[in-house]
């Protein structure tokens, strides 16, 4: 077993510094009057300095509430830590005090959800929202923050900033919203930026600027960054590591290359071969295969390996125990997976006749 795959173990950076996040066997439960779900069930990781994490995954994975636990954004009830940590630079945000982590949330920790409409306030101009990270996390004056937030609106490409500055948000369009949450989610120059699904109801176009513009970023400002996307695609553009989640746990994690080269996890290979044929001509693009079936139950997730029900190469022990997240026989130095069988034999099993 690789010492890679134990939370108290974390991946050393190349650097040889200790990690900037580390997520150890982080659990949210949400409960109602009659059942319990367990939307997040121990997942561990780390990052690094300026390390870019990809994270996917179908939906009701646990991507969205497991960032959302690590920011303290979970309303609870009906949410509960159901227990783990989350060490931001050594210090663990799930028992910093209100005071301490309002100065890590917003400063040196950015975030940027979907749903702009909703994450800005309509009654105040962008410009007051930039700038309001500004004065409180920098103790900027009025003035500079003012000429900051233009600054920002440049960098992000929306055009005519210093007059668009006292408009209100209804007065943009969707993809322009988009870019005044990532200038307020890169305002306090960040060292990790969390983005959830942050460009998925962009156009493709658009899209491709944003995620342009965050690499950018990331060559001038080092930061780190979660990209929390179900889009395969903008992973293999924008990160160094990918993470595949599935019912609330980490199925497979490695360097992107050897991830979708060599995938050890079913639940990874399903979703690489339900990517749209790249080679077809467009038009006639269509998606390869789906996987079949529906996730678990979360009220009751199963005792084994949560995929093992959607899973042909599933063997008896998927379905009574759980696969520890290790790194696989063969695979790449940081490549782990939690499978039982060993995917890259039945694969080729299956194509020697
Ligand atoms: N406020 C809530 N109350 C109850 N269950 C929730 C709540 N928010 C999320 N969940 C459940 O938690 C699980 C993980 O959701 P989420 O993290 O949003 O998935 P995704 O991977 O699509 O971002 C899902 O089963 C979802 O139904
Ligand atoms: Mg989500």
């Amino acid at each position: 077993m690789s010492d890679l795959s134990s939370p108290s173990s974390p991946a050393p950076s190349p650097t040889g510094k200790p990690p900037l996040l580390e997520v150890r066997d982080l659990k949210v439960e949400f409960a109602d009057a009659d059942s319990v779900v367990h939307a997040v069930n121990g997942v561990s990781y780390t990052l690094n300095e300026g390390e870019t994490l990809g994270i996917v995954g179908e939906s009701g994975s646990g991507k969205s509430v497991h960032v959302l636990a690590m920011l303290r954004l979970i309303p609870m009830p009906p949410g509960r830590l159901a227990g783990g940590q989350v060490l931001f630079e050594g210090r663990d945000l799930l028992t910093l005090s209100d005071a301490e982590l309002r100065k890590v949330r917003g400063g040196s920790i950015g975030f940027v959800f979907q749903d702009p409409m909703s994450s800005l306030n309509p009654s105040m101009t962008v410009g007051r929202q930039i700038m309001e990270p500004l004065q409180l996390h920098l103790g900027m004056g009025a003035d500079a923050a003012r000429k900051r937030a233009v600054e920002l609106m440049d960098m992000v490409r929306l055009p005519d900033a210093a007059r668009r500055i006292d408009q209100f948000p209804h007065e943009f369009s969707g993809g322009q919203r988009q870019r005044i949450m990532i200038a307020m989610g890169l305002s306090c120059r960040p060292k990790l930026l969390i983005a959830d699904e942050a460009t998925t109801a962009l156009d493709v176009t658009v899209q491709a600027d944003v995620i342009e513009l965050v690499k950018e970023l990331k060559r001038e400002i080092g930061m780190a960054v979660i990209w929390i996307t179900h889009d395969l695609g903008v992973v293999a553009g924008i990160a160094d590591t990918v993470q595949v989640m599935y019912a609330g746990r980490v199925m497979e994690r490695g360097p992107v290359d050897d991830v979708f080269r060599d995938p050890r996890s079913a639940y990874t290979l399903g979703l690489l071969r339900s990517l749209p044929d790249l080679s077809a001509p467009i038009g006639q693009r269509r998606r390869l295969t789906q996987i079949d079936g529906a996730p678990p139950d979360m009220r009751a997730p199963p005792p084994g390996d949560p995929f093992a029900p959607r899973n042909r190469y599933a063997t008896p022990r998927c379905f009574t125990e759980q696969p520890p997240l290790v790194q696989p026989p063969g695979a790449a130095p940081g490549h782990l997976a939690a499978a039982w069988y060993d995917l890259p034999a039945l694969i080729a099993a299956e194509t020697t006749p």
